[in-house]
């Protein structure tokens, strides 16, 4: 039996989070054991993310400060994923105490990786190269992130090349996993009591795989919306899908959305600009209009969808009119939240060739302007749940008090409420009460005689 201790640490994206699961459950397999305390760890691996300067130099610093707290012998370092991907063998060169870099694609076959470090064979690296045909992901993990909500991967890569973007060049073309192997693992999940499943791709509306095998007889205007309606059938009590990309987002996703309650109110449509000229430098591929008309589709539809976006703020040539445009596009677009970036220039790609120049200053302006923004938007929006009674699915205990849980509603709000660890995992209706900016506060609706209190609010 061998008793080496892996510990992993997982930076980044969602699909990080899934590549984590495959490599532990492949490692479990091999026999080593999993930590969760890197200093008992004989193994440290970290799997890194590259999307920002930021994100990338984290690896470099966690590394440090596991050198730091060790005091007995060092364990065997080891980078997997993005930056990985990317810098490839120059990592040996930036952090000399790292003996072990695994490309993106190659997290299935770290246990002979980590066999031959542990060897003593110095300096190991694994397919920087394009996953290879026939290396499925059929893995479907042991080891899960929850107990309650699992991450599907269903595309990996991406071919849109925006201009600022690092992922099609870390995470390669697009490849979409065969819609078999993926309704195989919901059923899988749903045996198992998962109550939540997120299929997730850098583009999940560009699924497109090789053959239908498995979405026979499904209707559906493409790929993508025939696979929400045939997980759907699956029953699995609620499915969230992300990343939307919206030169892909066809209608019918939402059609779909409108016609089965275990498909999530919810979606993460990335803008990164109002600014039309700024998406065409960005190379997004449609105008703010083509994006209107897509938000307008999301709003007319039956079920009250939540709408998130993510915004990059000082890309390359922005000026104070366009960054105008973005404050009007999320006024016109009334998010439920977004994620802000301040642009970060990746090496090699194209926006890196025009010069980054809207200052560190200007930067954080915009960053803050567009933060109160939408902070008097989601106040409004947040305050109108007040009264209404969601299904939260409990995922664990508050962190801000010992009394209360939290979980995420199906439109993916974050709900606090009074309750016991015993209802972690199951799907509970709670009465909102009060509003904070980035969660809602709520009681348990509990089941009386009558049933009178939850039949007469709506359910989300
Ligand atoms: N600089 C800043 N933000 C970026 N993103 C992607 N690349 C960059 C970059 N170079 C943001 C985009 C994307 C999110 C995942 O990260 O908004 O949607
Ligand atoms: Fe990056 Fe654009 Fe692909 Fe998203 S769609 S991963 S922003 S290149």
């Amino acid at each position: 039996m061998n008793q080496t201790n892996v510990y992993i640490e997982t930076m980044g994206c969602q699909m990080n989070v899934a590549d984590t699961e495959r490599a532990a459950t492949r490692l479990r397999e091999a026999g080593y054991q999993l930590t969760a305390d890197p200093n008992a760890a004989d193994v440290v691996l970290f799997n890194t993310c590259s999307v920002r300067a930021r994100a990338e130099q984290k690896v470099y610093n966690r590394i440090g400060e596991i050198r730091r707290a060790r005091t007995g012998r060092a364990p065997l370092l080891g980078v997997m994923g993005c930056v990985a991907q990317l810098e490839g063998e120059s990592i040996f060169d930036h952090a000399p105490t790292v003996g072990l870099v695994v490309g993106t694609r190659a997290t299935d076959r770290l246990p002979t990786l980590i066999e031959r470090a542990l060897s003593g064979e110095e300096r190991q690296t694994l397919d920087l190269g394009e996953r290879s045909e026939g290396d499925s992901w059929e893995v479907s993990p042991v080891e899960r992130h929850s107990k309650h909500v699992a991450f599907v991967p269903i595309i990996e890569g991406c071919n849109k090349f925006c201009s600022y973007c690092i992922v099609p060049y870390s995470r390669g073309r697009e490849r979409s996993r065969p819609a078999t192997e993926i309704l195989g693992e919901l059923r899988r999940l749903h045996a198992k009591g998962y109550k939540e499943v997120h299929l997730i791709g850098q583009n999940v509306n560009s699924y497109h795989p090789q053959t239908e095998a498995g979405l026979e007889g499904v209707e559906g205007a493409t790929a993508f919306s025939r696979l929400l309606r045939a997980a759907a059938a699956t029953g699995l009590p609620r499915i969230k899908f992300t990343t939307s990309f919206p030169r892909d987002f066809h209608v019918d996703i939402i059609r779909a959305i409108d016609e089965h309650d275990n498909l999530c109110n919810w979606v993460h449509l990335p803008v990164q600009t109002g600014s039309d000229r700024i998406l065409r430098a960005m190379r997004r591929g449609h105008t703010t209009a083509d994006y209107i008309s897509r938000v307008e589709a999301l709003k007319r539809s039956r079920r009250n969808i939540a709408l998130t976006t993510d915004i990059i703020v000082g890309f390359p040539g922005e000026t104070p009119e366009d960054f105008a445009d973005t404050l009007t596009l999320v006024e016109r677009c009334q998010y439920d939240g977004i994620y802000i970036f301040k642009y970060s220039e990746r090496k090699d790609t194209p926006a890196a060739r025009l010069p980054d120049d809207v200052s560190e200053m200007d930067k954080s302006a915009r960053f803050q302007a567009l933060e109160r923004a939408q902070q008097g938007i989601q106040d409004n929006l947040y305050r109108s749940y007040v009264g209404r009674t969601l299904s939260v699915l409990v995922e664990g205990e508050s962190a801000r008090s010992p009394l209360d849980v939290k979980g995420h509603t199906t439109c993916h709000k974050v709900v606090n409420f009074p309750g016991g660890g015993n209802l972690i995992g199951q799907l509970v209706d709670v009465r909102i009460s009060s509003a904070k900016p980035h969660s809602l506060y709520g009681e348990q609706v509990l089941g009386g005689w009558c049933g009178a209190s939850a039949a007469s609010s709506s359910i989300v």
